[in-house]
């Protein structure tokens, strides 16, 4: 609980009425599969029981399973009763949501199938049209591509071809007079990541989804932005007077971002081995989370300005040639070891999809600077991994130590900096590191504030639900623009395309893949590993330096 005091005192709202989720019929492209089953469709219920989502909202799940609207339903009872967080989940409650669902089985690139959904929207559908008690067909939709990255432009110039797109000329679409009809309302894409293979294709999905939906109406999920505590960074930061003036390269010495989980890639391998950790998570979620942490004030909170000031941030790397991306990197790859839970985890290259010999990195990090500046020196560094023996994500601030005067002449290096941890998840919250004096003795000891969200919510909702009523709202502060991902890519390439040159077995400054035990400690400079990790040692690996 927080002190009496602190309880008194306002909350200050933001919330904006114009910026409240409207009525749509809600496409959930793939919707048979994972994603869906896990988080979208959860996400979904958990808003409709907390009231969040309008009356007249219909959804409609586009798939190729041979289901009927029954099935479909019952196939969503059960990703609901699993991952829903709504403890309460009642029989009564389910039956209105389940009243809204509806089913549409086609294949993703039949037009036909296209047509039909146009002509849903369009109300000309008696089924849909008596759903939902007999309300009418919202005029706006929402497409959510919960698909294969394989299918987002082919998905989007099916919509655009039956008349269902907002890019300029899509008007004239070949949706014939269902299409036509459906046009009045939004149209909003929603797409999911991976977004491209690398900037060029990125560039081109860019292209084609511009060719059908106007660029304001394209939403890129970037789930981490749908986290609280990810939020939490701008108010953080610009809602209070003590932290802005010490944000900056005088201050501050080194920024680290760290994401680490316990699992291995699971059954992704047919993805994974193709990305790897540094496109599966530094081109997006941790370069976002060091926009947000080293942005400038935005002149307003409005989507725009905040997105243009991540652009200006992902503008301002450093640009390395390849030998010095290689010196400020390293990837590493999990060997057999621990599961965390007492048995064994196998080694990465004998997951199932995995080539037998892959040099695909499930450890990455990379030390990057920003020329600007406010930040002009500072280290900032990324890194992220799989198959560790921890799972957290969060960020440090390390602080530079006071002047070497007083307390800092006679301790030296064994005076602490002092440290902002801003803690992601799990244990969401933020701390402080400070230094004390020891009770009955003239000495110093690191010490700790300590704000837990526990402290002052029972819960924090789901990013998924916090993205899909924004997209429902029109609001895209939390969605990736164009040119986000276009910078992101152009830092990821050239790491890339230096790891793809470099030698596996060289030495891990130049490139050479370290291989460390499954379960092995979260490196903690998140650079160095052991000695004598080579590409031939993956059996008998040494950890990453702990
Ligand atoms: C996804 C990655 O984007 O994020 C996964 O593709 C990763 O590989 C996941 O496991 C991590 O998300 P979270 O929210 O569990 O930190």
């Amino acid at each position: 609980m927080l002190n009496e005091s602190v309880e008194r005192l306002p909350i200050c709202n933001l919330e904006d009425k114009s910026f409240a989720p409207e009525p749509a019929v809600f496409v959930v492209f793939g919707a048979t599969g994972d994603l869906a089953h896990r988080k979208i469709f959860p996400a979904l219920y958990d808003l409709f029981e907390g009231g969040l989502l309008p009356a007249e909202l219909v959804i409609v799940g586009f798939a190729r399973r041979p289901y009927t609207d029954e099935a479909f339903r019952n196939d969503v009872r059960a990703s609901c009763a699993e991952f829903a967080r709504s403890g309460s989940f009642s029989p009564n409650a389910w039956q209105r949501f389940a009243e809204r669902l509806f089913y549409l089985r086609s294949d993703l690139d039949d037009p036909e199938g296209y047509r039909r959904l146009a002509a849903m929207m369009a109300g000309n559908d008696g089924a849909v049209n008596a759903g939902p008690g007999g309300r009418p067909i919202p005029p706006n939709a929402l497409f959510y591509l919960a698909v294969g990255p394989s299918y987002f432009g082919l998905i989007a110039e099916r919509l655009k071809e039956a008349g269902l797109g907002t890019a300029e000329g899509t008007a004239e679409g070949a949706g014939g007079e269902a299409g036509q009809e459906a046009r009045a309302g939004w149209r909003r894409l929603v797409v999911e990541k991976p977004y491209g293979h690398d900037g060029a294709s990125a560039r081109a999905l860019t292209d084609t989804l511009q060719g059908a939906f106007a660029e304001k109406d394209i939403y890129r999920i970037d789930h981490y932005l749908g986290k609280e505590t990810v939020q939490n960074l701008l108010y953080l930061r610009f809602a209070n007077a003590v932290f802005e003036p010490v944000w900056n390269r005088n201050h501050i010495e080194a920024i680290d971002i760290s994401v680490y989980e316990t699992d291995g890639i699971g059954e992704r391998g047919g993805y994974y081995d193709d990305a790897g950790a540094a496109r599966d998570m530094m081109q997006n979620h941790l370069v976002q989370l060091m926009c947000l942490t080293t942005m400038e004030p935005p002149a307003s909170l409005d989507p725009e300005s905040i997105r243009d000031e991540k652009v200006k941030v992902l503008r301002s790397i450093a640009a390395y040639a390849p030998e010095e991306f290689l010196r400020r990197a390293r990837r590493g790859q999990y060997v057999q070891g621990s599961d965390g839970k007492g048995g064994t985890r196998r080694a990465y290259r004998e997951e199932s999809k995995i080539r037998p010999e892959s040099t695909t990195e499930t450890y990455a990090s990379l030390r990057l600077e920003l020329d600007n500046w406010r930040f002009s020196g500072v280290p900032i560094t990324l890194s992220t991994g799989k198959a560790f023996a921890e799972k957290f994500s969060q960020i440090v601030i390390r602080f530079r130590r006071p002047p070497a005067a007083l307390f800092a002449a006679r301790c030296g290096d064994m005076l602490a900096a002092n440290e902002l941890t801003i803690r992601i998840q799990p244990d969401e919250g933020v701390l402080l590191r400070f230094n004390a004096k020891v009770p009955g003795m003239a000495a110093i000891k690191p010490s700790e504030l300590r704000f837990s969200y526990r402290q002052v919510a029972d819960y924090l909702p789901e990013a998924y639900e916090r993205l899909i009523a924004d997209a429902l709202a029109g609001d895209s502060t939390l969605f990736i623009r164009a040119d986000e991902s276009e910078y992101a890519w152009r830092v990821l390439d050239g790491l890339e395309k230096a790891w793809a040159a470099a030698d596996p077995e060289a030495s891990p400054e130049h490139g050479g893949l370290i291989f460390y035990p499954a379960g092995a400690a979260v490196p903690t400079d998140g650079l160095e590993p052991a000695a004598g990790a080579g590409a031939g040692a993956a059996s008998a690996a040494p950890a990453v330096e702990a």
